[in-house]
């Protein structure tokens, strides 16, 4: 029989290209969104890419009894979740706490209860690096020391890591706790992509939403930090890459139980802000007015993965580069302004 996978907040953007990569694989896929950061026209770019469909349940996680129903209705064929939903803006969080706490540790305490009722044995969560804060040092793996997190937002992925940890003692699951790095870029047929909600918080939204023309100029926060040209250096990774790490997590978790294990996803390359938008501009030949301003509140200064654990846990590396990454963000970006 297939395997039928519950991807909750699975038309978002790395949940769609998730799904995609699921389809690809043959799995039946079940997605529970409630459309808050995405839209249902999501389902027909899915099926435009892999000529398949999917299960659509239009429900907020929050709402326990909803989420039981069909946790329920699909417990004899589902053999994990895969949990994406969840809201992401750092910034917002700080100002809308009791919107994260709510969402994010909420969502995820109903979608564990609900789990835990009908004996769902695996779950992989999205966590992110921003757990780990400025590491003392890089590149970052699974063993370096979680620090209190800088933002809300963080904060809700830490407890919500502890809670899937906390859990093992009340029933027998496999949990795996994926920590991505920065996901960017889209997918190849730019059917699907990354939709933020008014102006971008994060680097390339807001670098292809300049070079449209949707904003006037993209500033680069901070030029004097300790690094080789004194912008900050991240992990950024292709969202393809990313999706199919969750199919290799699927893979794995069905071979073996873990409990909270957490796992780096990320290249094992940093990249400079600068250098960023030196690629974005020479493989999309476009230029960018750009402004070098003040530091952001809250920016670490570099973090990058090492991604040697989920290579031989997962049998799972990155093959897409920043060139990708950055030729697939302008078609997504120009493909979804015709
Ligand atoms: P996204 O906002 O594009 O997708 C989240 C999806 O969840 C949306 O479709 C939204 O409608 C849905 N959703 C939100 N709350 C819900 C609820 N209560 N009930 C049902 N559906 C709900 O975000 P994304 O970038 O795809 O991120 C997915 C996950 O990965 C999140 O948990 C996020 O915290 C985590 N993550 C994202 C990044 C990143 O840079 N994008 C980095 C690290 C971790
Ligand atoms: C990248 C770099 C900015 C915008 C965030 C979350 C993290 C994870 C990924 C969810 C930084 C610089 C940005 C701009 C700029 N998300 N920048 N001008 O902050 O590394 O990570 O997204 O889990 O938790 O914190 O990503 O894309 O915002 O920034 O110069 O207009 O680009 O200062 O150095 P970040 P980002």
């Amino acid at each position: 029989m297939k395997q039928t996978i519950i991807v909750t907040g699975g038309l978002g953007y790395i949940g769609s290209h998730t799904v995609v990569e699921l389809l690809n694989e043959d799995y039946d896929v079940v997605v529970i969104d409630n459309l808050s950061n995405s839209s249902e026209s999501v389902i027909d770019r899915i099926r435009a890419i892999t000529k398949k469909g999917i299960h659509f349940c239009n429900i907020d996680i929050r709402n326990y009894d909803a989420l039981e129903e069909i946790i329920g209705y699909y417990q004899e064929s589902a053999t994990a979740v895969i949990h994406f939903a969840a809201c992401k803006s750092v910034g917002e969080s700080m100002s809308k706490p009791d919107k994260y706490y709510d969402n994010n540790v909420n969502g995820t305490l109903n979608l564990l209860r609900a789990m835990k009722k009908y004996n769902i044995g695996n779950l992989i969560f999205s966590s992110s690096c921003t757990v780990y804060g400025q590491a003392d040092e890089l590149p970052i793996t699974e063993k370096t020391p979680i620090k209190p997190a800088e933002s809300v937002y963080g904060r809700t992925k830490q407890i919500c890591e502890q809670m899937i940890k906390d859990f093992h003692a009340e029933y027998n699951f496999s949990s795996i706790l994926l920590r991505y790095f920065n996901p960017i870029g889209a997918h190849i047929s730019a059917e699907i992509g990354e939709l933020p909600n008014g102006i971008p918080d994060n680097l390339i939204p807001y670098i292809t939403q300049t070079a449209i023309g949707k904003r006037e100029q993209l500033t680069v926060f901070g030029t004097d930090y300790d690094t080789k040209d004194g912008t900050c250096v991240r992990d950024y990774i292709h969202v393809v890459d990313l999706a199919k790490a969750h199919v290799c997590a699927l893979k794995a978790s069905n071979k073996k139980d873990y409990t909270a294990e957490p796992i780096n996803l990320g290249t094992g390359n940093g990249y400079t802000v600068k250098e960023v938008l030196n690629a974005f501009e020479e493989y999309n030949d476009v230029i960018l007015n750009v402004k070098f301003g003040e530091r952001r509140c809250g920016d670490v200064t570099s973090a990058f993965a090492n991604a040697d654990y989920a290579y031989s846990e997962l049998n799972w590396k990155c093959e897409l580069g920043l060139k990708e990454m950055v030729i697939s963000a302008w078609k997504w970006e120009q493909n979804n302004n015709k």
